[in-house]
């Protein structure tokens, strides 16, 4: 089939590209923009590997086709630190212990994100809601949900 023309918006920079229609969100990042640390795993919208936040929204990239991400602010975990900086919530993973592989992290730092920017002060139960689409097979979840509720505790959270 004919590629078609795309222009995506990530982390504030704009990518005019030709793809095949069905490539997904998640392909185009990895593939096309050489954004590697949203994960591929599952690839059907099962563990959360691939969460990126699109206009506020966490969603899985894996289920999103590249097409219907225009005209949409993309946010993925290159857009969270500025240079060497890392963001809030990255600290707090790193300063709980909320990193073991790490394979999950990126996926699970946007949902949080996510959850934090759409409700700045959640409670266990909706920080557990918000990341409850987000499998980690290492850390038991409990360090990742510590380090959210640092944050969100601690208003540093931009
Ligand atoms: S790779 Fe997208 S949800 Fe698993
Ligand atoms: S830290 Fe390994 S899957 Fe979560």
């Amino acid at each position: 089939m004919r590629e078609v023309e795309v222009e995506l918006k990530v982390n504030g920079r704009h990518y005019k590209l030709k793809i095949v229609p069905w490539r997904t969100l998640l392909e185009v990042l990895r593939e096309n923009l050489g954004l590697v640390g949203t994960k591929k795993s599952c690839n059907e919208g099962e563990c959360g590997a691939c969460t990126v936040i699109m206009d506020g929204r966490a969603v899985a990239s894996c289920l999103v086709l590249a097409i219907d991400a225009q005209n949409k602010e993309i946010l993925t975990i290159e857009g969270m630190s500025e240079g060497e900086r890392l963001h809030p919530i990255q600290e707090s993973f790193l300063k709980h212990g909320a990193v073991q592989c790490g394979f999950c992290t990126p996926g699970m730092v946007m949902s949080a994100k996510a959850l934090l920017d759409e409700n700045p002060n959640p409670t266990l139960e909706e920080i557990r809601r918000g990341i409850s689409g987000n499998l980690c097979r290492c850390t038991g979840y409990q360090h990742i949900i510590d380090s959210i509720e640092a944050v969100a505790g601690s208003g540093d959270r931009d």
